[in-house]
């Protein structure tokens, strides 16, 4: 096989997908209106596939705070943190995050992805084990891939499944043990029974690092993610975030109480090797936090918004997963009508994301729609509304229903 085949080949199933249609994974926004309203192909395209939960991508505080870093302190840092880029700022940013969670510590990466990789790495070494949830997203599993640590994956969601594989793990065995799970799992919108989940840690005496990438802002009182909303804040070792979602910019952070967390600023490769975040986005960051902690108004309309979109694509025959989270799977099936759909509802100006394979079992393909809570009641109208229509005029609902 040549080295380039397994890129020829891609390339052929995108053409054979799109067959002349838009190209799922390749889609290009010209302009961009407002948090949920995009222009693709030169038409207004209501944004329903974003991560924007909280809609601040475009608030007022978080653009001039990045607007007033760029006139202070220039377009780039061009450093990592721990050669010439720790910036007063990214500082500030670790104790504002830290004093949100009530934790000492904060350390903030580049992105989300390089969190995941610098924890893990930066932990985990040949006499470790790692236990990671069957459905984690791939910044975990990457994570695990740079280490010589065993890896071990129980099954999704079933913390019987991991104390089976905790049981066969003693403590006395010499070895550490970190369970990693995710908060809100980013395709099927599931949430994780954390607080099963760090009984089973605490009682084989495991660390637990828990990854709330897309419930940092959208759950529990503070915003702080699904360990607050369970009341297990306080139990798990390690939380990791990131700013790519509620907090409308990019990098990533890791809160916890052990003081040794500050050594990774020296350890940790995807940290030490790549320049740190842009002033302008550690700024609006910043200002991104200030406005989650201040105004939990923002996640009561987000979740008026969840309730709004589940109950309109059900009424008009959709079928979705049964967890209520900022993020609505809507279950298609197979490949050629999950993606005529998306095709279709792109056409019609609704944008949302599709999980085909090998992102998916072959006939469990899915449509995977987010809210914002910068969506209006009439965004969210119009969007079941061309659901509806696209969905009537493909038997889709139907084939849905079936
Ligand atoms: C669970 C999880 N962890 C980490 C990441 C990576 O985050 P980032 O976009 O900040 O790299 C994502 C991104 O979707 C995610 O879903």
């Amino acid at each position: 096989m040549d080295l380039l085949d397994k890129l020829r080949a891609v390339t052929a199933r995108c053409e054979r997908l799109a067959d002349g249609a838009a190209m799922p994974g390749n889609t290009v926004i010209d302009r961009v209106l407002g948090p949920c309203e995009v222009v693709v192909q030169g038409r207004p395209t209501l944004m329903f596939g974003s991560n924007n939960y909280l809609g601040l991508t475009m608030h007022p505080d978080v653009v001039e705070a990045g607007r007033q870093a760029l006139l202070d302190y220039g377009a780039g840092t061009t450093g990592s943190r721990t050669a010439n880029g720790t910036l007063a700022l990214h500082e500030d940013l670790e104790h504002q995050i830290a004093d949100w969670f009530g934790k000492r510590h904060a350390i903030i990466f580049s992105t989300g992805y390089q969190a995941n990789l610098s924890l893990v790495g930066g932990l985990c070494g040949p006499d470790d084990v790692i236990l990671i949830d069957g459905d984690s997203h791939a910044s975990i599993y990457d994570a695990t891939r740079q280490t010589a640590a065993q890896v071990i994956g129980f099954r999704h969601n079933s913390p019987e499944s991991l104390n089976k594989k905790l049981e066969r793990l003693p403590r006395d065995s010499g070895r550490n043990r970190l369970v990693v799970v995710e908060g809100l799992y980013s395709i099927r919108g599931d949430v994780a029974p954390l607080r099963e989940i760090v009984d089973v840690c605490r009682t084989h005496g495991a660390y637990s690092l828990v990854d709330e990438a897309h419930s940092l802002g959208t759950y529990g009182d503070h915003g702080l993610g699904c360990a607050e909303a369970q009341g297990v804040l306080g139990e798990v070792d390690f939380v990791v975030g990131t700013f790519s979602k509620s907090l409308a910019g990019i990098g990533g952070v890791c809160v916890s109480d052990h003081p040794e967390l500050r050594a990774l600023h020296f350890l940790a490769r995807a940290y030490v090797f790549t320049a740190s975040g842009s002033p302008s986005n550690i700024a609006s960051v910043g200002a991104a936090v200030r406005v989650v902690r201040e105004h939990p108004e923002l996640r009561e309309r987000l979740w008026a918004n969840v309730h709004l979109l589940r109950k309109g694509l059900q009424e008009v025959g959709y079928v979705i997963g049964d967890s209520a989270s900022p993020i609505v799977p809507i279950l298609i099936g197979d490949e050629h009508h999950t993606v005529a759909l998306w095709q279709q509802l792109l056409a019609a100006g609704l944008y949302v994301n599709v999980i085909l394979p090998p992102g998916c079992p072959k006939d469990d393909c899915v449509l995977r729609a987010s809210c914002s809570a910068a969506h209006t009641p009439e965004d969210i109208a119009r969007a079941v509304a061309i659901f509806a229509r696209v969905g009537a005029e493909l038997g889709v609902t139907s084939v849905a229903l079936s």
